[in-house]
Protein backbone atom coordinates (compact mmCIF):
# COMPACT_ATOMS: atom_id res chain seq x y z
CA UNK A 1 0.00 0.00 0.00
CA UNK A 2 1.10 3.55 -0.56
CA UNK A 3 2.25 5.51 2.37
CA UNK A 4 0.40 8.23 3.45
CA UNK A 5 0.07 10.96 5.83
CA UNK A 6 -1.73 14.01 6.94
CA UNK A 7 -0.11 17.41 7.48
CA UNK A 8 -0.74 20.88 8.31
CA UNK A 9 1.90 22.78 6.71
CA UNK A 10 1.37 25.57 4.35
CA UNK A 11 0.15 24.41 1.02
CA UNK A 12 2.88 26.88 -0.79
CA UNK A 13 6.29 25.99 1.05
CA UNK A 14 5.31 22.60 1.31
CA UNK A 15 8.43 20.19 -0.02
CA UNK A 16 6.95 17.94 -2.42
CA UNK A 17 7.82 16.48 -6.23
CA UNK A 18 4.15 17.22 -7.07
CA UNK A 19 1.56 19.05 -5.36
CA UNK A 20 -2.39 18.19 -6.45
CA UNK A 21 -4.78 21.01 -5.89
CA UNK A 22 -8.53 20.20 -6.31
CA UNK A 23 -10.56 23.43 -7.56
CA UNK A 24 -14.10 24.32 -8.13
CA UNK A 25 -15.42 25.57 -10.92
CA UNK A 26 -14.89 29.30 -10.68
CA UNK A 27 -12.26 32.11 -10.75
CA UNK A 28 -9.06 31.60 -8.39
CA UNK A 29 -9.86 32.44 -4.59
CA UNK A 30 -8.86 31.73 -1.57
CA UNK A 31 -5.48 29.35 -0.94
CA UNK A 32 -5.31 29.45 -4.93
CA UNK A 33 -6.03 33.13 -5.96
CA UNK A 34 -2.74 32.71 -3.51
CA UNK A 35 -0.35 30.59 -5.46
CA UNK A 36 -2.06 31.93 -8.63
CA UNK A 37 0.23 35.30 -6.96
CA UNK A 38 3.34 33.11 -6.54
CA UNK A 39 3.13 31.91 -9.85
CA UNK A 40 2.75 35.52 -11.38
CA UNK A 41 -0.96 34.82 -12.49
CA UNK A 42 -0.01 31.75 -14.04
CA UNK A 43 -3.50 29.99 -12.80
CA UNK A 44 -5.71 33.05 -13.60
CA UNK A 45 -4.32 32.64 -17.30
CA UNK A 46 -4.89 29.28 -17.81
CA UNK A 47 -8.55 30.38 -16.56
CA UNK A 48 -8.90 33.31 -19.10
CA UNK A 49 -7.72 31.18 -21.92
CA UNK A 50 -10.10 28.17 -20.62
CA UNK A 51 -7.32 26.13 -20.47
CA UNK A 52 -8.00 25.18 -17.23
CA UNK A 53 -11.44 26.49 -15.77
CA UNK A 54 -12.11 23.67 -13.02
CA UNK A 55 -14.60 21.97 -14.91
CA UNK A 56 -15.30 18.04 -13.11
CA UNK A 57 -11.88 16.30 -13.57
CA UNK A 58 -10.15 18.89 -16.32
CA UNK A 59 -6.44 19.22 -15.08
CA UNK A 60 -3.72 21.38 -15.70
CA UNK A 61 0.28 21.30 -14.97
CA UNK A 62 2.20 24.14 -14.11
CA UNK A 63 5.99 23.44 -13.84
CA UNK A 64 6.81 25.72 -10.56
CA UNK A 65 10.34 25.36 -9.52
CA UNK A 66 11.52 28.07 -7.27
CA UNK A 67 8.16 29.54 -6.82
CA UNK A 68 6.49 26.90 -4.29
CA UNK A 69 7.98 24.15 -2.22
CA UNK A 70 6.70 21.79 -5.10
CA UNK A 71 8.47 21.11 -8.16
CA UNK A 72 5.14 20.71 -9.79
CA UNK A 73 1.45 22.09 -9.37
CA UNK A 74 -1.38 19.62 -10.57
CA UNK A 75 -4.74 21.95 -10.85
CA UNK A 76 -7.48 19.61 -10.73
CA UNK A 77 -11.35 20.34 -11.18
CA UNK A 78 -14.45 19.44 -9.23
CA UNK A 79 -17.14 21.13 -11.54
CA UNK A 80 -19.37 23.41 -10.11
CA UNK A 81 -19.73 23.80 -6.55
CA UNK A 82 -23.20 22.98 -5.86
CA UNK A 83 -22.50 19.70 -7.51
CA UNK A 84 -19.35 18.56 -5.37
CA UNK A 85 -20.57 15.77 -3.23
CA UNK A 86 -17.67 13.01 -2.28
CA UNK A 87 -18.14 11.12 -5.82
CA UNK A 88 -16.56 14.75 -7.36
CA UNK A 89 -13.85 14.04 -4.32
CA UNK A 90 -13.50 10.33 -5.20
CA UNK A 91 -12.79 11.48 -8.99
CA UNK A 92 -10.37 14.40 -8.31
CA UNK A 93 -8.28 12.57 -6.48
CA UNK A 94 -7.92 10.36 -8.76
CA UNK A 95 -7.42 12.22 -12.17
CA UNK A 96 -5.16 14.17 -9.80
CA UNK A 97 -2.70 11.35 -8.77
CA UNK A 98 -3.11 9.28 -12.21
CA UNK A 99 -1.46 12.42 -13.80
CA UNK A 100 0.72 12.57 -11.36
CA UNK A 101 2.15 9.26 -11.56
CA UNK A 102 2.21 8.99 -15.72
CA UNK A 103 4.34 11.74 -15.29
CA UNK A 104 6.63 9.85 -12.79
CA UNK A 105 6.45 11.39 -9.83
CA UNK A 106 6.71 9.06 -6.73
CA UNK A 107 6.08 11.61 -4.10
CA UNK A 108 2.93 13.70 -3.82
CA UNK A 109 0.82 16.03 -1.86
CA UNK A 110 -3.33 16.54 -2.21
CA UNK A 111 -4.92 19.79 -0.99
CA UNK A 112 -8.19 20.72 -0.95
CA UNK A 113 -9.10 24.38 -0.06
CA UNK A 114 -11.34 24.48 2.83
CA UNK A 115 -14.77 25.55 2.07
CA UNK A 116 -14.40 23.70 -1.30
CA UNK A 117 -15.73 20.23 -0.23
CA UNK A 118 -18.85 20.78 -1.24
CA UNK A 119 -21.59 18.97 1.16
CA UNK A 120 -20.38 15.23 1.49
CA UNK A 121 -22.96 12.32 2.85
CA UNK A 122 -24.92 12.61 6.18
CA UNK A 123 -24.86 9.20 6.86
CA UNK A 124 -23.56 7.76 10.10
CA UNK A 125 -20.28 7.39 8.96
CA UNK A 126 -18.69 10.15 10.84
CA UNK A 127 -17.52 7.18 12.93
CA UNK A 128 -15.51 6.23 10.47
CA UNK A 129 -13.62 9.82 10.26
CA UNK A 130 -14.13 12.88 8.18
CA UNK A 131 -15.80 12.21 5.02
CA UNK A 132 -13.80 14.56 3.04
CA UNK A 133 -10.79 12.80 4.04
CA UNK A 134 -12.43 8.86 3.34
CA UNK A 135 -13.17 10.25 -0.34
CA UNK A 136 -9.87 11.51 -1.12
CA UNK A 137 -8.05 8.73 -0.17
CA UNK A 138 -10.16 6.15 -1.52
CA UNK A 139 -9.98 7.95 -5.01
CA UNK A 140 -6.45 8.07 -4.66
CA UNK A 141 -5.95 4.12 -3.68
CA UNK A 142 -8.24 2.67 -6.10
CA UNK A 143 -6.88 4.93 -8.88
CA UNK A 144 -3.60 3.76 -8.49
CA UNK A 145 -4.36 0.02 -8.72
CA UNK A 146 -2.38 -1.75 -11.11
CA UNK A 147 -1.90 -5.55 -11.73
CA UNK A 148 0.97 -7.13 -13.13
CA UNK A 149 1.26 -10.19 -11.62
CA UNK A 150 1.62 -11.88 -15.08
CA UNK A 151 4.04 -9.28 -16.56
CA UNK A 152 7.76 -9.53 -16.76
CA UNK A 153 9.18 -6.48 -14.98
CA UNK A 154 12.50 -4.37 -17.62
CA UNK A 155 14.56 -3.73 -14.62
CA UNK A 156 16.40 -1.26 -16.90
CA UNK A 157 12.60 0.63 -16.87
CA UNK A 158 10.27 -0.21 -14.25
CA UNK A 159 7.16 1.50 -14.26
CA UNK A 160 7.24 4.90 -12.56
CA UNK A 161 4.46 4.38 -9.32
CA UNK A 162 3.38 7.20 -6.75
CA UNK A 163 4.74 5.38 -3.49
CA UNK A 164 3.87 8.63 -1.08
CA UNK A 165 0.86 10.88 -0.69
CA UNK A 166 0.30 13.52 2.00
CA UNK A 167 -3.00 15.25 2.63
CA UNK A 168 -2.34 18.85 3.27
CA UNK A 169 -5.24 20.07 5.66
CA UNK A 170 -5.69 23.85 6.91
CA UNK A 171 -6.11 22.81 11.03
CA UNK A 172 -4.37 20.90 13.44
CA UNK A 173 -7.70 20.70 14.84
CA UNK A 174 -8.80 18.82 11.29
CA UNK A 175 -5.90 16.10 11.51
CA UNK A 176 -7.33 13.52 14.20
CA UNK A 177 -10.65 12.90 11.67
CA UNK A 178 -9.17 13.55 8.68
CA UNK A 179 -6.41 10.70 9.36
CA UNK A 180 -8.93 8.38 10.73
CA UNK A 181 -10.98 9.00 7.57
CA UNK A 182 -7.88 8.34 5.66
CA UNK A 183 -6.87 4.97 7.50
CA UNK A 184 -10.20 3.57 6.86
CA UNK A 185 -10.74 4.27 3.37
CA UNK A 186 -7.45 2.66 3.01
CA UNK A 187 -8.78 -0.29 4.76
CA UNK A 188 -11.79 -0.20 1.83
CA UNK A 189 -9.78 0.19 -0.87
CA UNK A 190 -7.42 -2.68 0.29
CA UNK A 191 -10.49 -4.77 -0.26
CA UNK A 192 -11.64 -3.39 -3.37
CA UNK A 193 -8.22 -3.88 -4.80
CA UNK A 194 -8.45 -7.43 -3.62
CA UNK A 195 -11.85 -8.19 -5.16
CA UNK A 196 -10.32 -6.90 -8.42
CA UNK A 197 -7.08 -8.53 -8.24
CA UNK A 198 -9.13 -12.42 -7.67
CA UNK A 199 -11.56 -11.28 -10.29
CA UNK A 200 -8.81 -10.58 -12.70
CA UNK A 201 -6.46 -13.44 -12.43
CA UNK A 202 -7.11 -15.48 -15.41
CA UNK A 203 -9.43 -18.86 -15.25
CA UNK A 204 -6.43 -20.86 -15.38
CA UNK A 205 -5.16 -19.65 -12.16
CA UNK A 206 -8.99 -18.26 -10.42
CA UNK A 207 -10.12 -21.90 -9.93
CA UNK A 208 -12.56 -22.62 -7.36
CA UNK A 209 -10.09 -23.98 -5.36
CA UNK A 210 -8.11 -20.83 -5.01
CA UNK A 211 -10.90 -19.17 -4.60
CA UNK A 212 -11.58 -21.02 -1.57
CA UNK A 213 -8.12 -21.22 -0.45
CA UNK A 214 -7.69 -16.96 -0.77
CA UNK A 215 -10.61 -16.86 1.27
CA UNK A 216 -9.62 -19.13 3.88
CA UNK A 217 -6.18 -16.74 3.77
CA UNK A 218 -8.08 -13.48 4.11
CA UNK A 219 -9.97 -14.78 7.04
CA UNK A 220 -6.58 -15.53 9.03
CA UNK A 221 -5.67 -12.57 8.15
CA UNK A 222 -8.78 -10.47 9.00
CA UNK A 223 -10.22 -12.85 11.52
CA UNK A 224 -13.69 -13.87 10.73
CA UNK A 225 -14.15 -17.76 9.98
CA UNK A 226 -14.16 -19.25 6.44
CA UNK A 227 -15.49 -23.30 5.92
CA UNK A 228 -15.46 -25.06 2.42
CA UNK A 229 -18.04 -27.46 1.68
CA UNK A 230 -16.23 -30.32 -0.67
CA UNK A 231 -18.39 -32.40 -3.64
CA UNK A 232 -19.12 -34.83 -1.03
CA UNK A 233 -20.96 -32.39 1.62
CA UNK A 234 -22.90 -31.33 -1.25
CA UNK A 235 -24.16 -34.53 -2.12
CA UNK A 236 -25.03 -35.13 1.42
CA UNK A 237 -26.68 -31.66 1.46
CA UNK A 238 -28.45 -32.05 -1.63
CA UNK A 239 -27.23 -29.14 -3.85
CA UNK A 240 -28.07 -31.33 -7.48
CA UNK A 241 -28.30 -27.32 -8.84
CA UNK A 242 -24.72 -26.48 -8.27
CA UNK A 243 -23.58 -30.21 -8.27
CA UNK A 244 -25.46 -30.35 -11.86
CA UNK A 245 -23.50 -27.20 -13.29
CA UNK A 246 -20.13 -28.69 -11.96
CA UNK A 247 -20.62 -32.42 -13.85
CA UNK A 248 -19.13 -30.57 -17.09
CA UNK A 249 -16.08 -29.51 -15.05
CA UNK A 250 -12.60 -31.58 -13.78
CA UNK A 251 -12.03 -28.90 -11.37
CA UNK A 252 -14.03 -29.49 -7.90
CA UNK A 253 -16.31 -27.52 -7.23
CA UNK A 254 -16.46 -25.49 -4.29
CA UNK A 255 -19.09 -23.75 -1.29
CA UNK A 256 -17.56 -21.05 0.54
CA UNK A 257 -18.74 -20.20 3.68
CA UNK A 258 -17.64 -16.90 5.40
CA UNK A 259 -18.83 -15.86 8.86
CA UNK A 260 -18.10 -12.75 10.25
CA UNK A 261 -19.63 -11.43 13.57
CA UNK A 262 -19.00 -8.19 14.80
CA UNK A 263 -22.57 -7.75 15.98
CA UNK A 264 -24.48 -8.93 19.37
CA UNK A 265 -25.05 -12.59 19.12
CA UNK A 266 -29.00 -11.97 19.19
CA UNK A 267 -28.61 -9.91 15.81
CA UNK A 268 -29.74 -11.78 12.74
CA UNK A 269 -27.09 -11.66 9.98
CA UNK A 270 -26.69 -10.12 6.73
CA UNK A 271 -26.20 -12.87 4.18
CA UNK A 272 -24.24 -11.40 1.11
CA UNK A 273 -24.37 -14.92 -1.86
CA UNK A 274 -22.00 -14.06 -4.66
CA UNK A 275 -21.91 -16.02 -7.78
CA UNK A 276 -18.86 -17.94 -8.36
CA UNK A 277 -18.33 -19.70 -11.51
CA UNK A 278 -14.69 -19.05 -12.60
CA UNK A 279 -15.49 -19.72 -16.05
CA UNK A 280 -18.13 -19.70 -17.93
CA UNK A 281 -18.16 -21.11 -21.66
CA UNK A 282 -21.98 -21.60 -21.84
CA UNK A 283 -21.63 -25.51 -21.08
CA UNK A 284 -23.04 -27.95 -23.99
CA UNK A 285 -24.95 -24.50 -24.67
CA UNK A 286 -21.64 -23.24 -25.79
CA UNK A 287 -21.22 -19.61 -25.90
CA UNK A 288 -20.10 -17.82 -29.75
CA UNK A 289 -15.83 -17.31 -29.19
CA UNK A 290 -15.80 -13.56 -29.38
CA UNK A 291 -14.83 -12.00 -26.35
CA UNK A 292 -15.21 -15.65 -24.58
CA UNK A 293 -12.20 -14.69 -21.95
CA UNK A 294 -14.34 -12.27 -20.45
CA UNK A 295 -15.49 -15.19 -18.57
CA UNK A 296 -13.04 -15.10 -16.74
CA UNK A 297 -15.14 -12.67 -14.66
CA UNK A 298 -18.18 -14.49 -14.17
CA UNK A 299 -17.14 -15.14 -10.68
CA UNK A 300 -17.03 -11.35 -9.93
CA UNK A 301 -20.25 -11.55 -7.62
CA UNK A 302 -18.08 -14.53 -5.60
CA UNK A 303 -14.80 -12.14 -5.70
CA UNK A 304 -17.21 -9.51 -3.87
CA UNK A 305 -18.58 -11.08 -1.44
CA UNK A 306 -15.20 -12.42 0.04
CA UNK A 307 -14.04 -9.01 -0.68
CA UNK A 308 -17.13 -7.29 1.38
CA UNK A 309 -15.88 -10.04 4.46
CA UNK A 310 -12.15 -8.80 4.26
CA UNK A 311 -13.81 -5.07 4.42
CA UNK A 312 -15.90 -5.44 7.17
CA UNK A 313 -13.46 -7.43 9.29
CA UNK A 314 -11.00 -5.37 8.87
CA UNK A 315 -13.07 -2.12 9.51
CA UNK A 316 -14.38 -4.45 12.83
CA UNK A 317 -17.55 -3.42 11.74
CA UNK A 318 -20.32 -3.80 14.52
CA UNK A 319 -22.39 -6.63 12.30
CA UNK A 320 -23.27 -10.26 11.55
CA UNK A 321 -22.93 -10.58 8.02
CA UNK A 322 -22.09 -14.15 6.18
CA UNK A 323 -20.47 -14.32 3.18
CA UNK A 324 -21.50 -17.73 0.61
CA UNK A 325 -19.69 -18.12 -2.71
CA UNK A 326 -20.94 -21.21 -4.36
CA UNK A 327 -17.62 -21.97 -7.06
CA UNK A 328 -17.08 -23.88 -10.03
CA UNK A 329 -16.54 -23.85 -13.73
CA UNK A 330 -19.42 -24.02 -16.29
CA UNK A 331 -17.65 -26.67 -19.09
CA UNK A 332 -18.68 -29.01 -21.80
CA UNK A 333 -17.05 -31.99 -20.40
CA UNK A 334 -18.16 -35.65 -21.27
CA UNK A 335 -20.61 -35.66 -17.91
CA UNK A 336 -21.86 -32.34 -18.34
CA UNK A 337 -25.91 -31.72 -17.82
CA UNK A 338 -27.98 -31.14 -21.55
CA UNK A 339 -30.23 -29.01 -22.45
CA UNK A 340 -33.30 -31.00 -21.16
CA UNK A 341 -32.04 -32.40 -17.73
CA UNK A 342 -33.72 -31.86 -14.71
CA UNK A 343 -32.19 -31.24 -11.53
CA UNK A 344 -33.33 -31.35 -8.15
CA UNK A 345 -32.27 -28.36 -5.83
CA UNK A 346 -31.45 -28.77 -1.72
CA UNK A 347 -35.05 -27.51 -1.50
CA UNK A 348 -36.65 -30.40 -3.63
CA UNK A 349 -37.55 -27.88 -6.63
CA UNK A 350 -36.79 -29.44 -9.79
CA UNK A 351 -35.45 -27.76 -12.74
CA UNK A 352 -35.53 -28.56 -16.34
CA UNK A 353 -32.43 -27.03 -17.54
CA UNK A 354 -33.39 -25.56 -21.20
CA UNK A 355 -30.23 -23.78 -21.59
CA UNK A 356 -26.95 -24.84 -19.64
CA UNK A 357 -25.62 -21.52 -20.36
CA UNK A 358 -27.97 -19.98 -17.49
CA UNK A 359 -25.93 -21.68 -15.13
CA UNK A 360 -25.68 -18.77 -12.87
CA UNK A 361 -29.01 -18.71 -11.40
CA UNK A 362 -28.70 -23.13 -10.70
CA UNK A 363 -25.69 -22.56 -8.33
CA UNK A 364 -27.06 -19.58 -6.94
CA UNK A 365 -30.61 -21.59 -6.07
CA UNK A 366 -28.36 -23.58 -3.64
CA UNK A 367 -26.71 -20.67 -1.99
CA UNK A 368 -30.09 -19.20 -1.74
CA UNK A 369 -31.60 -22.47 0.00
CA UNK A 370 -28.48 -22.75 2.16
CA UNK A 371 -29.05 -18.68 2.88
CA UNK A 372 -32.66 -19.53 5.23
CA UNK A 373 -30.70 -21.53 7.15
CA UNK A 374 -29.29 -18.17 9.27
CA UNK A 375 -32.92 -17.03 9.15
CA UNK A 376 -31.08 -13.54 7.68
CA UNK A 377 -32.36 -10.33 8.29
CA UNK A 378 -31.31 -9.50 4.39
CA UNK A 379 -29.96 -11.57 1.41
CA UNK A 380 -28.51 -9.73 -1.07
CA UNK A 381 -27.16 -11.58 -4.04
CA UNK A 382 -24.53 -10.51 -6.59
CA UNK A 383 -24.17 -12.10 -9.77
CA UNK A 384 -23.15 -11.37 -13.48
CA UNK A 385 -26.22 -13.22 -14.33
CA UNK A 386 -27.20 -11.85 -17.84
CA UNK A 387 -26.46 -10.22 -20.93
CA UNK A 388 -29.81 -8.66 -20.61
CA UNK A 389 -29.04 -6.35 -18.00
CA UNK A 390 -26.57 -4.47 -20.39
CA UNK A 391 -28.77 -4.14 -23.45
CA UNK A 392 -31.05 -2.30 -20.40
CA UNK A 393 -28.85 -0.02 -18.41
CA UNK A 394 -25.01 -0.76 -20.10
CA UNK A 395 -22.15 -0.13 -18.02
CA UNK A 396 -23.17 2.49 -15.86
CA UNK A 397 -25.75 1.09 -13.37
CA UNK A 398 -26.16 -2.56 -11.71
CA UNK A 399 -30.00 -3.91 -11.76
CA UNK A 400 -31.61 -4.53 -8.70
CA UNK A 401 -34.37 -6.71 -8.29
CA UNK A 402 -36.24 -7.93 -5.00
CA UNK A 403 -39.03 -8.54 -2.80
CA UNK A 404 -37.95 -5.68 -0.12
CA UNK A 405 -38.52 -2.24 -1.07
CA UNK A 406 -37.05 -0.68 2.01
CA UNK A 407 -33.89 -3.10 1.10
CA UNK A 408 -33.57 -2.09 -2.50
CA UNK A 409 -34.25 1.95 -1.49
CA UNK A 410 -31.70 1.41 0.98
CA UNK A 411 -29.09 -0.25 -1.50
CA UNK A 412 -30.36 2.79 -4.23
CA UNK A 413 -29.25 5.24 -1.68
CA UNK A 414 -25.69 3.70 -1.09
CA UNK A 415 -25.45 2.71 -4.71
CA UNK A 416 -25.64 7.05 -4.90
CA UNK A 417 -23.26 7.92 -2.18
CA UNK A 418 -20.62 5.33 -3.43
CA UNK A 419 -21.12 6.03 -6.90
CA UNK A 420 -21.79 2.58 -7.48
CA UNK A 421 -25.15 3.54 -8.79
CA UNK A 422 -28.26 0.69 -8.96
CA UNK A 423 -32.01 0.67 -10.85
CA UNK A 424 -34.38 -1.10 -9.16
CA UNK A 425 -36.76 -3.24 -12.09
CA UNK A 426 -39.84 -4.50 -11.18
CA UNK A 427 -40.76 -8.14 -10.59
CA UNK A 428 -43.98 -8.73 -11.83
CA UNK A 429 -46.31 -11.72 -10.81
CA UNK A 430 -46.24 -12.42 -14.88
CA UNK A 431 -41.93 -13.20 -14.95
CA UNK A 432 -42.93 -15.60 -12.35
CA UNK A 433 -45.21 -17.64 -14.28
CA UNK A 434 -42.85 -17.07 -17.52
CA UNK A 435 -39.98 -19.91 -15.68
CA UNK A 436 -42.83 -22.75 -14.83
CA UNK A 437 -41.24 -26.06 -16.77
CA UNK A 438 -44.27 -28.44 -18.19
CA UNK A 439 -42.51 -31.42 -17.08
CA UNK A 440 -40.41 -29.69 -14.01
CA UNK A 441 -41.43 -27.34 -10.91
CA UNK A 442 -39.46 -24.45 -12.99
CA UNK A 443 -37.35 -23.94 -15.96
CA UNK A 444 -34.17 -21.98 -16.04
CA UNK A 445 -35.05 -19.97 -18.56
CA UNK A 446 -38.51 -18.39 -19.69
CA UNK A 447 -39.65 -19.12 -23.10
CA UNK A 448 -39.37 -17.09 -26.62
CA UNK A 449 -40.53 -13.88 -26.96
CA UNK A 450 -41.14 -13.53 -22.92
CA UNK A 451 -38.00 -10.71 -23.22
CA UNK A 452 -37.22 -9.24 -19.96
CA UNK A 453 -34.24 -11.54 -19.18
CA UNK A 454 -32.73 -9.96 -16.12
CA UNK A 455 -35.89 -9.90 -14.47
CA UNK A 456 -37.10 -14.07 -15.19
CA UNK A 457 -33.70 -14.89 -14.07
CA UNK A 458 -34.53 -12.98 -10.94
CA UNK A 459 -37.67 -14.60 -10.82
CA UNK A 460 -36.24 -17.75 -11.07
CA UNK A 461 -34.14 -16.70 -7.75
CA UNK A 462 -36.97 -15.64 -5.80
CA UNK A 463 -38.19 -18.95 -5.91
CA UNK A 464 -35.39 -20.03 -3.50
CA UNK A 465 -35.19 -17.24 -0.81
CA UNK A 466 -38.27 -18.28 1.44
CA UNK A 467 -39.72 -15.47 3.08
CA UNK A 468 -36.30 -12.96 4.07
CA UNK A 469 -36.01 -9.68 2.34
CA UNK A 470 -34.19 -10.32 -0.77
CA UNK A 471 -32.53 -8.44 -2.70
CA UNK A 472 -30.52 -9.59 -6.11
CA UNK A 473 -27.73 -7.15 -7.50
CA UNK A 474 -27.29 -8.11 -11.62
CA UNK A 475 -23.32 -6.75 -12.29
CA UNK A 476 -22.66 -8.03 -15.52
CA UNK A 477 -22.13 -4.76 -16.63
CA UNK A 478 -20.64 -3.19 -14.19
CA UNK A 479 -18.29 -6.08 -12.73
CA UNK A 480 -15.86 -4.97 -15.65
CA UNK A 481 -15.25 -2.37 -18.06
CA UNK A 482 -13.35 -1.43 -20.98
CA UNK A 483 -13.03 2.37 -20.18
CA UNK A 484 -10.59 3.97 -17.60
CA UNK A 485 -12.82 6.01 -14.75
CA UNK A 486 -10.82 8.17 -13.06
CA UNK A 487 -10.82 5.75 -10.20
CA UNK A 488 -11.58 2.74 -11.77
CA UNK A 489 -9.32 1.04 -13.97
CA UNK A 490 -10.40 -1.08 -17.46
CA UNK A 491 -11.04 -4.24 -16.41
CA UNK A 492 -12.42 -5.69 -13.24
CA UNK A 493 -13.74 -3.20 -10.97
CA UNK A 494 -14.54 -4.51 -7.64
CA UNK A 495 -18.40 -2.94 -7.74
CA UNK A 496 -20.29 -4.12 -5.40
CA UNK A 497 -17.46 -4.13 -2.34
CA UNK A 498 -17.89 -0.31 -1.23
CA UNK A 499 -21.63 -0.18 -1.84
CA UNK A 500 -22.35 -3.17 0.67
CA UNK A 501 -19.50 -1.88 3.31
CA UNK A 502 -22.22 1.44 3.24
CA UNK A 503 -24.89 -0.64 3.65
CA UNK A 504 -23.31 -2.01 6.36
CA UNK A 505 -22.12 0.25 7.92
CA UNK A 506 -25.52 2.27 7.90
CA UNK A 507 -27.53 -0.68 9.09
N1 LIG B 1 -22.37 -15.11 -17.27
C1 LIG B 1 -23.43 -14.98 -18.20
C2 LIG B 1 -23.99 -13.55 -18.26
C3 LIG B 1 -23.11 -12.52 -18.91
C4 LIG B 1 -23.18 -12.32 -20.26
C5 LIG B 1 -22.30 -11.71 -18.16
C6 LIG B 1 -22.40 -11.34 -20.86
C7 LIG B 1 -21.55 -10.74 -18.75
C8 LIG B 1 -21.59 -10.54 -20.10
C9 LIG B 1 -24.58 -15.90 -17.85
O1 LIG B 1 -24.23 -17.10 -17.27
C10 LIG B 1 -25.28 -16.22 -19.12
O2 LIG B 1 -24.69 -16.85 -19.94
N2 LIG B 1 -26.52 -15.76 -19.24
C11 LIG B 1 -27.28 -15.97 -20.42
C12 LIG B 1 -28.66 -16.37 -20.00
C13 LIG B 1 -29.51 -16.86 -21.14
C14 LIG B 1 -29.01 -18.20 -21.63
C15 LIG B 1 -30.94 -16.98 -20.66
C16 LIG B 1 -27.31 -14.67 -21.21
O3 LIG B 1 -27.44 -13.61 -20.61
O4 LIG B 1 -27.15 -14.73 -22.42
MN1 LIG C 1 -23.75 -18.60 -18.68
ZN1 LIG D 1 -22.44 -17.12 -16.25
Amino acid sequence: MIKTSVKTDDVRKHKTECLIVLCPEKKPAGVVKEIDGLLNGAISAAHKAKRFEGKANQTCSFNVMGLLGAQQLIMVGLGKTKDIKEEQLRQAAGTGVKLAERSRYKKVALHLPEGDAGKPGKSKKDKYGDPVGHALAEGAHLALYHFDAYKQRDEDDPPSRIQEIVFLVGSKAKVPAFQKGVQSAEKLAEAVMTTRDLMTHPGNTATPTYLADQAKKLARKYKFTCRVLEKKDMQQKKMGALLGVARGSHEPPKFIIMEYNGGKKSQAPVVIVGKGITFDTGGISLKPPGSMDEMKFDMSGGAVTIGTLAAVASLKLPVNVVGLVPATENMPGGSAIKPGDILTASNGKTIEVLNTDAEGRLILSDALVYAQKYKPRAVIDLATLTGAVIVALGHVATAVVGTDDKLIQNLIDCGTETGERLWQLPLYDEFEKAIKSDIADLKNIAGAGVGAGTITAAAFLKQFVGDFPWAHLDIAGTAWGSEEKPYVPKGGSGVGVRLLVHYLKNL
